[in-house]
């Protein structure tokens, strides 16, 4: 037998020829990522000497991952939520000045069409057996002007720990409202008091956090998308102090210290404390003031 070299191929070798290969991508940013994402990848299977049969797990993984998706499963969210990436993007994505709000991850659960509701309205009518909640504050901007006709999007779990999407009637909205900022820039949101909840585990990503030792949970808490014009809109949540989970720690990272609000407890007919919605029996009030940024 005769060869040119008797020198073999190695694993530098093949990164080498990705990278060489890839070198005339056309878009700048593409490229950077491509190079960046193929130096890592590979240095991940050389760190870990990755075996035929692991790497074979993993692309199984990877498939089970897409085939759990459809309209209202996102599984490769949950994955990135999980292994913290969604917060990493986020905190790149979402640079704050100081006193501006802190966003967090948006999860899987938000849907269009949400009823645009009059301030002090009832979101959680769906929720026959949940603490009544009272959230009130301002929109403001970071002089500390208040936002007239500021767009809250908000949304959560019922008292079970189970969004709509996750019910045997998904098709109908639950525990979802828009509700817009006064002349002074107050909003108050009627909604139930957050529970802490799993995120889905019957799926790839369910798997994983087992294999892992890790638990499932979200502590509680509410979600928002705050927008007005002239502002960067911000998503966020904000989490029950009181909610022994936040000890615990969140599944998918997304506490923020600023995000995290002390409820306070009412009893039936407070109406002050009702700021004009409502309310039944005994409940609780949680104030926050949200604060935008200039659109960039
Ligand atoms: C949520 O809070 O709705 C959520 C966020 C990330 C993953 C799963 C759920
Ligand atoms: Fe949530």
């Amino acid at each position: 037998m005769s060869t040119v070299t008797s020198r073999q191929t190695t694993e530098d070798d093949i990164t080498n020829a990705v990278l060489e290969r890839i070198q005339g991508t056309p878009d700048p940013r593409t490229k950077q990522i491509m190079l960046s994402l193929v130096k890592h990848l590979h240095a991940f299977v050389k760190d870990v000497q990755l075996t035929e049969a692991e790497w074979f797990e993993g692309i199984k993984f990877l498939t089970a991952t897409g085939q759990k998706c459809d309209d209202i499963r996102q599984e490769y969210i949950l994955l990135s939520d999980t292994l913290g990436v969604s917060m990493v993007v986020d905190l790149i994505s979402h640079r704050k000045t100081a006193g501006a709000t802190e966003s967090t991850v948006f999860g899987p659960f938000h849907r269009d069409g949400a009823p645009e509701l009059p301030n002090g309205a009832d979101m959680g009518i769906a929720d026959k057996n949940g603490v009544p909640l009272v959230i009130s504050g301002r929109v403001l901007d970071t002089s500390g002007k208040p936002i007239a006709g500021a767009l809250l999007d908000v949304w959560q779990a019922n008292s079970d720990g189970f969004y709509d999407a996750q019910l045997p009637n998904h098709d109908q909205l639950q525990m979802r409202g828009k509700y817009r900022t006064d002349s002074e820039g107050r909003y108050v949101v009627h909604t139930r008091r957050p529970v802490a909840y799993p995120i889905p585990t019957d799926g790839p990503v369910g798997a994983m956090l087992r294999a892992t030792n890790r638990h499932a949970v979200r502590p509680a808490h509410v979600h928002f998308v705050v927008a007005a014009n002239g502002y960067e809109p911000v998503t966020t949540h904000i989490f029950d102090f009181d909610d022994p989970q936040l000890k615990k720690g969140d599944t998918v990272f997304g506490v923020k210290e600023s995000l995290i609000v002390k409820f306070k407890d009412h009893p039936a007919g407070d109406t002050a404390a009702m700021k004009g919605a409502k309310v039944t029996g005994p409940f609780v009030t949680a104030d926050f003031d949200f604060v935008l940024q200039p659109a960039k």
